[in-house]
């Protein structure tokens, strides 16, 4: 839930980690710092409440010279944003230490730390693992093997990076339920959170594995597994452009990654679809006969993959008519699920490290599923290695923290799942190929969508100022309704709900009043009809309602209606469609509100924590 960044060079590191930071700043940015060991072997520490450019700001002021260091972003989870809680933290002037990830049994080992003797600064978790290290280098060990020891302590989640004064010629990095990656340059080694990080100074990369340690000095890598034996990690090159990160001319990396949609979403069906039908070995080679025994599919996520997971619920009940159940992944893993026989456990996840999504899935491999699918946009993701079957999203690095062109392609990722068991479970080849032929126009189709960008701008004026907004949907739409609510609440701050439309009489009805805006998710399909008496509903109240409606449907814009027209589009790919309204009028009353677009408060990308 933090970035951390590390190097070891024959050149000035600092504002490498800086800019390495910058592009972790996705992770967390409450408050960031660095430590840098200088000539003279002394520990040079700078941290500042705020983000990245505050600390940029700073290390610009008082440059902090040296070819070995560290670097933190964090977002906050034991003690408040604040200088003294900002890593590197260190030990007795001698050792720095920079953690993602939590320590459970912080308390015992801070008591038993204090009894010792030792001083906490911090309300982190963090600070007993640099004091732990110190008391093992004291103890006369190489930094290495006190990593390994302080490791054998904890208990938890952790990605470490570790500098000692008396090793100044390396840098030791140790993993376990966090990503860590290792950058491999010439007579320079670095470690980071996530490849972006790194890409302006290599594009070699060893992904660490849980349990692995490893040593970084100049000229060489170590790495030893849990098991404590020296292994050999494959080297991938990443074929990420350095600028795959950058903002471009937008505004926000937020408004970039809605414009990306259609091109995410092309290359995401890439090689996917043949002429009538979808390619399950796209799934893998064994997904055909495993498609063929699923009787039930259970889809687990959180957050805005949570509501790929329901609209996806919708496509697999009619598409391939099994049963499907969708359940949110933190209540998931404390449940003891009955799961049926012949049952596919699917996971659905941007970024891979989804700490309780990937609990769930480690809880599905002990339960009996027939087999697991992680639907994800990470390939090195701990989801994508820990599960047994993987389809990639291919929506390249979502730096915005809220997710847009992610969700897209996740749908995209399972509708083709629903036709790919459809394909063995009776769906006629007509539908198929009518699937499949909507499913290659669907780019063109977002593109034309994205159009009515400008309306959605001027539209935002009249949220800008209202403190609650009703988001309302019937069947899968009621998902994309929740998506809507969800971008709203997230980047503008605006509380908001989402309703089945059918269910507002039953209790919401009386939040609504001219001051309440209402949402409306209006495509044409077969509960239209439906839709529209609810709306009576509301414009009966004085309820001011703004609609979003396919081209073809009968609804006329009057005195508190105002209707927006999308282009007409097929109902199998109307979610899609419906999800680009929802987030340019997140986005927009957000733009024109001045809130961190990208950088909501209070949260982080990656939800690496519990
Ligand atoms: C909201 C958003 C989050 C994530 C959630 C799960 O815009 O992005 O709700 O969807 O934190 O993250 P992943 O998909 O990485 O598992």
């Amino acid at each position: 839930m933090c970035g951390i960044v590390g190097a070891i060079a024959q050149r000035p590191v600092a504002d490498i980690l800086v800019e390495g930071l910058r592009r972790l700043e996705y992770r967390g940015y409450d408050s960031a710092g660095l430590a840098v060991l200088s000539e003279s072997g002394k520990l040079q520490r700078l941290r500042c409440l705020g983000k990245v450019a505050t600390l940029a700001e700073a290390l610009a002021d008082a440059p902090m010279p040296g070819t070995l260091g560290i670097a933190h972003t964090r977002w906050a989870t034991h003690g408040e944003p604040s200088q003294r809680n900002a890593h590197p933290h260190i030990c007795r002037e001698r050792c720095a230490l920079v953690h993602n990830g939590i320590i459970e049994n912080h308390e015992n080992l801070r008591e038993l730390q204090r009894d010792a003797g030792h001083r906490f600064t911090s309300e982190t978790d963090t600070e007993v693992i640099i004091h732990a290290i110190h008391d093992a280098l004291e103890a006369r060990h190489q930094l290495t093997d006190a990593v390994r020891i302080c490791t054998q302590l904890l208990h938890g989640a952790y990605a470490l990076g570790v500098i000692d004064r008396a090793h100044p010629e390396c840098l030791v990095a140790a993993r376990l339920g966090s990503p860590l990656v290792i950058g491999l340059g010439f007579q320079e080694h670095f470690i980071a959170s996530d490849v972006p990080a790194l890409l302006p100074v290599t594009n070699r990369f060893i992904f660490l594995e849980d349990g692995d340690l490893a040593e970084l000095s100049r000229t060489s890598v170590r790495i030893w597994n849990a098991a404590g034996e020296e292994v050999q990690r494959p080297v991938r090159t990443s074929t990420l452009s350095v600028d795959a990160t950058e903002r471009g001319a937008y505004r926000h990396f937020m408004q970039k990654e809605i414009f990306e949609q259609p091109r995410a979403v092309a290359e995401t069906l890439e090689g996917r679809i043949g002429t009538d039908q979808v390619l399950s070995a796209a799934f893998g080679p064994e997904a055909e006969a495993l498609f063929a025994q699923v009787q039930s599919v259970t889809l687990v996520a959180c957050g805005t993959s949570y509501h790929a997971g329901l609209v996806a619920k919708y496509w697999i009940e009619s598409l391939a008519k099994v049963h499907c159940q969708v359940e949110v992944a933190s209540e998931y893993r404390y449940r003891q699920p009955i799961v049926l026989d012949q049952s596919l456990f699917v996971s659905i996840s941007q970024s891979g490290e989804t700490a309780d999504t990937l609990a769930a899935l480690r809880m599905a491999t002990q339960n009996g599923y027939l087999g697991t699918l992680a639907i994800c946009n990470v390939a090195e993701s701990s989801l994508v290695r820990e599960s047994q079957f993987q389809l990639l999203t291919r929506a390249g690095p979502e730096i915005g923290v809220a997710s847009t062109k992610a969700f897209t392609t996740q749908l995209v990722a399972l509708l083709l799942l629903a036709l790919a068991l459809g394909h063995q479970r009776g769906l006629s080849a007509e539908r198929e190929a009518h699937a499949v032929q909507v499913l290659r126009a669907l780019p063109t189709q977002l593109e034309r969508t994205l159009a009515i960008d400008a309306d959605i701008a001027e539209l935002a004026q009249a949220f800008v100022e209202k403190g609650h907004t009703l988001f309302l949907g019937r069947g899968e739409q009621h998902a994309i309704a929740m998506e809507g609510a969800l971008k709203l609440k997230e980047i503008s701050y605006i509380h908001a709900e989402a309703y089945p439309a059918g269910e507002l009489k039953h209790g919401p009805l009386a939040l609504i009043d001219e001051d309440m805006p209402v949402v409306v998710v209006a495509p044409n399909n077969a509960l239209l009809e439906k839709l529209k008496s609810n709306l009576e509903e509301v414009r009966a109240r004085g309820g001011q309602l703004f609609v979003f409606a396919d081209d073809q449907v009968a609804l006329q814009q009057t005195e508190g209606v105002r209707v927006l027209r999308l282009p007409e589009s097929d109902d199998l790919i109307d979610p899609l469609v419906f999800s680009l309204p929802m987030q340019l009028l997140a986005y927009h009353v957000a733009a024109l509100k001045g809130t961190d677009v990208d950088q909501p408060r209070n949260l982080a990308k990656s939800v690496t924590v519990e």
